[in-house]
């Protein structure tokens, strides 16, 4: 991807050394405008990376320390990080087994008096019904804070995520569909007080120079990266494009063997494709046949985040959350990036059919 784009990468470069201005600076301001707008939201906030994205735009709610926001088991630990991280009591709720999103009966099944917030995580890319999330949240008067980490690009009914929630946050991590050449992160809503409370608690709690007005922190998007992700914003369509052509191949090779799940395109959401998940019963050794032809594969997620070492004080445990523990069994990432061809994705379905035939 950044080959194509080697000599536009050099200017910014250039130009950012010669200005000599290296955080909160014109760069991020502009980006932050074109983020928004290409999101379809007011205001955009940049920040370090996507956790302290989550973590600052959780804050800003002000949220009483002990209350509960749901979040899906199906995730990655930053989504339940940002909650902890606030005080706030991650409630864990299984997922659908077909699209691996946040169940709705789990949802409504888990709305007490003490949550006040809900977090969807599009998943793989894979935006959530947000739709009736936004129905269900709206009528037990809670927020929704999107994690869009993974679906910067992707879109439910038309609209993009990010700009279905009262605050939300993507990751600019450099295998995101919008990556930076580092770390970094972006905050979307469109509440005029809440970004204001985002730009002071990026900055160390700080209003303009002089004066500190909350307990903040140290996290903003360095001008050289807004400058490089504002370039790569530009061509953030057609390499969606690309990846859905390529998962669309994947979704022809290997429909029809019913040893194999794939992900399921589900109406009027449009997926970014950041990851494409299927599911074997032989995850494990699918991928080292796959290795050995030089196809590398990845995991999201081996150890759901209730199982993590680190959580355990969370007090969950093993077959509390059958389905996510089953996702994370049985999931393989298969490759997917502008780039790859039409031929290597029908060799690797080859391979993986062979495998499938081979170990029934
Ligand atoms: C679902 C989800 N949420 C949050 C994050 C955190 O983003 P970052 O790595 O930029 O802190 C990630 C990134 O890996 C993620 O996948």
């Amino acid at each position: 991807m950044h080959q194509d784009l080697q000599d536009e990468m050099k200017d910014i470069f250039q130009r950012v050394l010669k200005d000599s201005w290296f955080v909160l600076g014109n760069h991020l301001e502009k980006f932050e405008t074109e983020f928004a707008l290409y999101i379809g939201v007011k205001y955009a906030i940049g920040v370090g990376n996507g956790l302290d994205g989550l973590k600052i735009a959780l804050r800003s709610l002000a949220l009483e320390p002990g209350k509960k926001i749901i979040i899906p088991a199906m995730t990655f630990s930053a989504s339940v990080l940002a909650a902890l991280e606030n005080g706030i009591q991650p409630l864990l709720v299984d997922v659908d087994a077909g699209n691996c999103l946040i169940s709705m009966d789990e949802l409504r099944n888990s709305i007490t008096p003490d949550v006040k917030a809900v977090m969807p995580v599009h998943l793989y890319g894979n935006p959530c019904d947000m739709e009736k999330i936004n129905q269900l949240a709206g009528a037990a008067e809670i927020y929704v804070i999107e994690d869009f980490a993974q679906s910067a690009g992707a879109s439910f009914q038309g609209k993009y995520t990010g700009s279905f929630g009262k605050i939300n946050a993507t990751s600019f991590y450099p295998v995101k569909p919008l990556g930076a050449l580092g770390d970094g992160g972006m905050i979307t809503t469109n509440d005029p007080a809440l970004r204001d409370k985002c730009l002071k608690l990026r900055n160390y709690g700080y209003n303009g120079k002089y004066t500190m007005e909350l307990m903040g922190y140290n996290s903003r998007l360095d001008e050289i990266q807004a400058a490089l992700l504002g370039l790569k914003l530009k061509y953030l369509e057609t390499w969606k494009m690309e990846r859905e052509k390529i998962a669309r191949r994947y979704l022809q090779n290997l429909s029809g063997n019913e040893k194999i799940i794939l992900p399921f395109q589900e109406e009027n959401r449009s997926s970014a494709f950041h990851i494409f998940p299927v599911r074997v019963q032989k995850r494990d050794e699918l991928r080292n046949f796959l290795e050995d032809q030089k196809i590398q594969t990845q995991i999201h997620y081996p150890v759901p985040p209730h199982l993590q070492p680190g959580m355990k004080f969370l007090g969950y445990k093993k077959g509390d959350f059958p389905v996510t523990e089953k996702i994370c069994d049985t999931e393989l990432s298969l490759p997917v990036y502008p780039g790859l061809s039409v031929a290597d994705v029908d060799r690797i379905s080859e391979y993986i059919h062979d495998f499938l035939r081979r170990n029934s």
